[in-house]
């Protein structure tokens, strides 16, 4: 299979920052192609490169076999992007800020008000379309952006970071999109610094780091080797003696549910990928001990998770093919 976009040797300095050091990947069709990272780790500049609108300091992108940098404008007519910030007009309505990308974008009067329908409906903006755009929520405002980048019906979309500071229940429902999108056959890219976000919407997941690839591969594949689940915490009602915690970390370790285990004197805690087996398992087993809980916090894979478990040990480890070595940049 041909892949949709070729990522070669991508190098990207600005001025003394070298915000990409030699990064390549594919990315085949109908995928929806994750590039997760903290902050600054290259995921807009490799965006804004996959788009054509920033120069390679080395390297290069190749869009449907054609040269994103030499030629943007041809491979704009395939391209739709969610920038990392909003950009529409705000004193428009989002009706005539799509009506303009529309036209822009090549589309004839007809057929942008018929487009202009049409993404109104699969976002839910049919109400909204006569609002201004900076009236907007900013949860409605990423939907705008999004309805603005599929005007033209790319079969390419680069979303960065689409939820990113959209409330929950917004954010849950422009995820959703993003995979009914991908079920109409687009290419996606999408960047997140949301662990779970790319985890649970990628096919195949690039965790980037200071520029560079540090491991790719499907969810389940970067799950595993990162060691990522969900934080149970237990707080206890009372502190536990030494002996229980002895007794409930033993009793944790042997029920295999846990990778990594915590017992302090009034929290538990335990990472694991079987959330439900772990509650309704082990759980119990710790009352049966004579320990009361006080609470119970189930938070997602963290940061701090992936840069003590894998990236500190990669960056201290001073291994052969470390990806995280110095790449002649
Ligand atoms: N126009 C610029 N001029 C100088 N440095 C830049 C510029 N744009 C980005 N950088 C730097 O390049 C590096 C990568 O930035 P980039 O914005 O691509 O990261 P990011 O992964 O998108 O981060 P974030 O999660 O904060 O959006 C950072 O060190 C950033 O400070
Ligand atoms: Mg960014």
């Amino acid at each position: 299979m041909e892949p949709v976009i070729v990522v070669e040797d991508l190098v990207k300095r600005y001025g003394r920052v070298v915000a990409l050091k030699g990064l390549s990947f594919k990315v085949y069709r109908g995928e929806i192609y994750g590039l997760l990272g903290p902050n600054g780790a290259g995921k807009t500049t490799t965006i804004r490169a996959v788009a054509g609108a920033l120069k390679p300091t080395r390297g290069r992108v190749l869009v449907l076999g054609m040269d994103s940098w030499r030629m943007d404008f041809e491979v704009r007519k395939h391209i739709g992007i969610v920038p990392e910030l909003p950009s529409l007009y705000n004193e428009l309505t989002v009706r005539d800020n799509l009506y303009y990308i529309a036209r822009i974008r090549g589309l004839s009067r007809n057929k942008a008000g018929e487009r202009i329908n049409t993404v109104a409906e699969t976002l839910a903006l049919k109400e909204f379309l006569d609002r201004r755009y900076g009236k907007l929520s900013k949860g409605l405002k990423r939907r705008a952006d999004i309805a603005a980048a599929i005007i033209h019906d790319p079969e390419i979309l680069l979303l960065d970071e689409p939820t990113s500071g959209v409330d929950p229940l917004r954010a849950s429902s422009i995820r959703e999109l993003v995979k009914k999108l991908a079920r109409t056959g687009k290419t996606i890219i999408l960047s997140s610094h949301y662990i779970d976000e790319a985890m649970n919407l990628s096919s195949r997941v690039l965790l980037l780091y200071k520029g560079t690839r540090v491991v790719e591969g499907e969810p389940s594949y970067l799950a595993r080797i990162l060691g990522l689940g969900k934080e149970v915490r237990i707080y206890t009602a009372e502190p536990l003696s030494n002996e229980q915690a002895g007794k409930i970390r033993e009793l944790i370790e042997s029920s295999g549910y846990a990778s990594k285990i915590r017992v302090d004197r009034e929290v538990i805690v335990a990472v694991t990928r079987e959330t439900v087996g772990f509650l309704e398992e082990v759980l119990p087993r710790i009352k049966e001990l004579g320990v009361k809980v006080r609470d119970l916090e189930i938070l997602p894979p963290s940061w701090e998770m992936v840069f003590k478990g894998y990236i500190q040990p990669l960056e201290e480890g001073g291994c052969g093919p470390c990806p995280l070595a110095g790449t002649g940049v």
